[in-house]
């Protein structure tokens, strides 16, 4: 055998080696039910054959409790890059075969390098996580491992879509790392999320609790909305962050990727002319509204199960991505809460940071009432929404479909926010509060008065709704620009974003603002 043969047969070998991961009995442990190995992982996320691995051979440094005799090549994680529907992504695996996924110093360098690459390259970085947390036997250098991790999260905040999927476990303070990203994906019955576990729960508050019920994917894709996407498995996890990508630029330098798309950008949608219920107070599905006007009906909800009072998400109008924010009837008649202002107020970040146009369709009663809100700083918390409209200078094009009442109406993308193309239907109703509430509240003394209160409340309210249940007067005001048939809402976004393509706002200089978080 000549000198090359036997170098590349080293070569193999050692590839060899480090695809084995932490062995054959744990992988096999690893792979119960339908979860992949981490190279399985990547292989699934990425084009087919686009993967290259960074750092394979890298190993610990750890010379404590033994360590120094037990090491494995690329220590935990797997790193590089490859494509995405032929885009560039960075990407890691963590492996938790090999001394569970721990971090260690050298895995934080291993990520490191991957998030520094992504940021100078202005590409997507994408995190699976699957890890034991930090590697008890190094302490301090693993905790500094995460921080220095954490540090890139925040500089890579805004210049290029960070993105992780949680496909075990991640506890303690690594959960801060996806916290950071901006899209979480968590896989059903498999990966859990805390920053404390049951059994510290049970010691300090007495609470008994699941590790599912505390931070599985369900908790945290409802309740906390920690996740945005709840996967049913490996593999649906992997697809979907796939299908996310299609919709994000690689930067904030650059635009988010057009389509072909074979859905005429004039199509009138005539069915919309009787989509509304005639009765005002009746639900409707917004979710339908948007799917009949957005390029074949294709859109991807964000946050389905959280706060779903408001519906966020990505489509695309005549090819161009936009982000879709939109009260929803159907659930707490549209009204904002806390936990609605914080979804969608995140997402207009994330679509202002990335330059995707946001499209807002408005039926809003207004803020939703309660001590509980109250106590729980709905001021606070419905002041970000309005603060990321305020803020944002992508093309801003919305729609009010019917109610747009109070604070709400400022709130929502108004022309007041700087809001590019305010259109409302026939059907919409601008105004302080609903009808009945301003009867009751400016003519109380009247209504005492009378001999028959109930009449004179309907003869009042029927006259208030007359003067202020539409649209005319702020159109009359220039606050709405236009007054559509609603058969022309396709046409007329369509028409808006082309005619916004080139927009140009800017904020005042600033090191940033202090939004109310
Ligand atoms: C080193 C670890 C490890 C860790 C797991 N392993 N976690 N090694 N450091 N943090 C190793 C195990 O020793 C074992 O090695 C292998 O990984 C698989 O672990 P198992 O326990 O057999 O797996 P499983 O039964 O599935 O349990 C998974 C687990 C459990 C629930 C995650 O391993 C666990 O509780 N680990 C410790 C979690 C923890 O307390 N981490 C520190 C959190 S504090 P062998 O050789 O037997 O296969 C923290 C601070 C971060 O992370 C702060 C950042 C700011």
């Amino acid at each position: 055998m000549d000198l090359n043969q036997e170098k590349m047969n080293l070569l193999e070998q050692r590839n060899q080696k480090a695809f084995q991961g932490g062995g054959e009995e744990r992988v096999k442990k690893h792979k119960q039910g339908s979860r992949l190995t981490a190279r399985e992982r990547l292989q699934t996320l990425l084009d087919p054959g686009s993967f290259v691995e960074l750092d394979r051979f890298v190993t610990h440094r750890c010379q404590n409790f033994g360590m120094a005799d037990k090491t494995i090549d690329g220590d935990g994680v797997i790193t590089g890059w490859g494509r995405i529907n032929g885009k560039f992504v960075y990407v890691y695996s963590q492996d938790f075969t090999v001394f569970g996924g721990s971090m260690s110093r050298t895995q934080a360098n291993k990520i490191l390098k991957i998030q520094e690459l992504a940021m100078k390259n202005g590409a997507p970085i994408i995190g699976i996580n699957d890890s034991g947390g930090a590697r008890i036997q190094e302490g301090v250098e693993a905790l500094g491992g995460y921080a220095d991790i954490f540090l890139n999260n925040v500089m890579a905040s805004g210049v290029v879509p960070q993105i992780s999927a949680i496909m075990g476990p991640s506890a303690g303070g690594a959960v801060y790392s996806p916290s950071i990203t901006d899209f979480v994906f968590m896989v059903k019955d498999t990966s859990y999320m805390f920053v404390t576990g049951p059994d510290v729960i049970k010691t300090v508050t007495h609470e008994e609790v699941t590790k599912e019920e505390l931070g599985g994917a369900g908790t945290h894709a409802t309740k906390s909305g920690v996740a945005h996407f709840a996967a049913e498995d490996d593999k649906h996890c992997l697809l979907m962050i796939r299908e996310l990508l299609n919709f994000l630029p690689g930067n904030n330098m650059d635009d988010p990727p057009k389509v072909q798309t074979k859905d005429d950008p004039l199509r009138l949608v005539e069915e919309l002319n009787t989509f509304l219920p005639d009765n005002a107070k009746k639900p409707y599905d917004m979710k339908e509204l948007v799917k009949k006007v957005v390029d074949e009906s294709y859109f991807l909800e964000i946050h389905q199960n959280y706060a779903p009072n408001v519906v966020v998400g990505f489509a695309r109008f005549n090819g161009r991505p936009v982000g879709i924010v939109a009260n929803q009837p159907q659930v707490l008649a549209g009204c904002l809460n806390i936990d609605a202002s914080k979804k969608a107020a995140r997402f207009i970040r994330f679509c202002d940071a990335f330059n995707i146009p946001i499209v807002t369709f408005v039926d809003v009663p207004g803020f939703l009432p309660g001590t509980d809100q109250e106590w729980n700083g709905i001021i606070t918390h419905g002041a970000k929404l309005l603060y990321a409209y305020a803020e944002a200078t992508v093309p801003k094009v919305t729609v009010i479909t019917r109610k747009d009442y109070g604070g709400a109406y400022c709130v929502m993308s108004s022309k007041h926010l700087r809001g590019d193309v305010n259109l409302a239907y026939p059907s919409a109703e601008i105004a302080v509060m609903g009808a009945e509430g301003a009867v009751n509240i400016i003519f109380r003394e009247a209504l005492n008065k009378a001999s028959d209160t109930d009449a004179e409340r309907s003869k009042l309210t029927k006259e208030y709704e007359d003067k202020f249940n539409n649209p005319y007067i702020a159109a009359e005001l220039g606050y709405i620009d236009e007054v559509i048939e609603p058969s022309l809402t396709r046409r007329r976004i369509c028409e808006s974003l082309e005619m916004l393509e080139n927009k140009r706002d800017t904020n005042p200089s600033k090191k940033h603002g202090n939004i109310p978080l």
